[in-house]
């Protein structure tokens, strides 16, 4: 019987080699600019109480409502492969105490998520997000710093032609009247939404104004806007994030019927497109604040604002966009062996010169002295280090000039220092 080949699980796939020097860089850059912006790594559990989310990103929520991996530990613990990660940062914010901490508190986090969606391009079920979040303020100053945070990143990986998203969907305030109004706007139009929304409409209108269904895109255009009903402390924070805004010159598009798929935003949301001109486009990060969802989850009265964006989706766009990596340089000297002891004293040389700074190439699988410098020369060495077994018994080493052909034989203990000052003259004499 022919055995089975596995293959990875449905929308989880593997990170190849090929693609590690992307992720490399971005996630170098998140790792800069926290420190920059004074932001402190915390990790959470992959998973959390499934509770957590329910009341954190909302029960109503296609995230909680269709997407959580949920189980039932031995212990009988109803436990969620954690799909997002703003709960469990104010979950942990509540249990460590953390605000006796100096306020405002900045938090980022890198990680694998998990949501059980229908696999298509750029949506995964195992996917990965960096997410910042600014905790104990309510100034729109850190909402424009976070989308500050945020473009900062795009730049450095490289990325060009993005455009922001902003909407206000106001506050425990302001929100209900919007919603009443806009219920009783779909209520009597019901029939010509999809099936999704007119079960959206009574559990949670807001929800509508986001469906992708092309007759319900077609419709919100003339529903009600929320911004005609935010409350003054809304309408004020709204503007001076705008007026922040316009003072970095950060351009926006300000998307009335952007009301984000979780339920702790207040106030600010937004999300960042690239302006490729997909006809689905999908947004490369998103965020807002939430003010209400630390006491929501049982601690004090604390605001907060972040957002999170996904790796897949920034490193697709660095393709696409043909960012430039930069490539590790190839070694300059390239380790040649003859016989089994030359191939074991090699193997130790290779270790001594990483210990004195130099990275060697080396080709210890193959035992063809030809093929050895075939390698040397491909990858552009200056030197190649030749041990044989004359070499090994003597406690020396060949050193060859890969230009000239010239070769020495240098005592084994003193090739380290040999090695950089040939090294040096090279650089000298470009
Ligand atoms: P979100 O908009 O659900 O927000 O996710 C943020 C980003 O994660 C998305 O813009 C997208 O790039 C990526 N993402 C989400 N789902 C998938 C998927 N199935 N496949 C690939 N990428 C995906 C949040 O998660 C909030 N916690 C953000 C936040 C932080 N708000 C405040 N603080």
């Amino acid at each position: 019987m022919a055995s089975k080949s596995f293959q990875s699980p449905k929308g989880m796939p593997d990170i190849l080699p090929q693609d590690q020097a992307y992720w490399e860089k971005v996630r170098k850059i998140v790792k800069d600019l926290s420190g920059i912006y004074g932001f402190s790594r915390i990790d959470t559990p992959i998973v959390e109480d499934t509770a957590l989310f329910e009341r954190g990103t909302g029960e109503a929520t296609e995230v909680v409502s269709k997407q959580m991996y949920s189980f039932k530990t031995k212990g009988g613990y109803n436990l969620t492969l954690r799909p997002e990660g703003t709960p469990s940062i104010a979950r942990a914010y509540i249990q460590h105490g953390m605000i006796n901490l100096p306020h405002p508190l900045k938090l980022y986090y890198i990680g694998p998520f998990f949501r059980h969606e229908q696999p298509q391009s750029g949506r995964f079920r195992q996917f990965h997000q960096f997410g910042f979040e600014i905790i104990g303020e309510k100034s729109p100053v850190l909402d424009a710093q976070i989308i500050q945070i945020f473009l900062t990143i795009c730049e450095n990986l490289g990325l060009k032609n993005l455009s922001i998203h902003l909407n206000s969907i106001g506050c425990p305030s302001c929100r209900p009247e919007y919603r009443k109004v806009l219920k009783d706007w779909l209520g009597a139009k019901s029939k010509k939404l999809c099936l999704d929304c007119r079960v959206r409409i009574k559990k949670n209108p807001l929800r509508v104004l986001d469906c992708k269904d092309e007759k319900c895109k077609q419709m919100i255009n003339g529903a009600p806007n929320i911004i005609d009903y935010l409350c003054s402390d809304c309408k004020t924070h709204f503007k001076k994030l705008l007026e922040f805004l316009d003072e970095l010159e950060i351009p926006y598009f300000i998307s009335p019927f952007l009301v984000r798929g979780l339920d702790y935003y207040t106030k600010t949301v937004f999300e960042v497109f690239s302006d490729a001109g997909e006809e689905d486009p999908v947004a490369l990060g998103g965020g807002g604040r939430y003010d209400v969802l630390i006491s929501d989850l049982g601690g004090k009265d604390t605001s907060a604002v972040g957002a999170a964006f996904g790796i897949e989706r920034l490193v697709n766009l660095m393709k696409k966009q043909q960012v430039k990596l930069s490539q590790r340089p190839a070694p300059k000297v390239f380790l040649v062996h003859l016989g089994d002891l030359g191939k074991v004293k090699s193997l130790k040389l290779f270790n001594d010169l990483y210990r004195a700074g130099i990275i060697a190439g080396e080709a210890f699988g193959k035992d063809s002295i030809k093929s050895q410098f075939k390698i040397a020369d491909r990858i552009g060495a200056k030197f190649s280090l030749i041990l044989g077994q004359q070499e090994a018994l003597d406690n020396a080493v060949i050193l060859r000039d890969m230009e000239s052909g010239v070769q020495e034989v240098i005592p084994l203990p003193n090739i380290a220092v040999e090695v950089k000052k040939r090294l040096r003259k090279v650089v000298i004499k470009k």
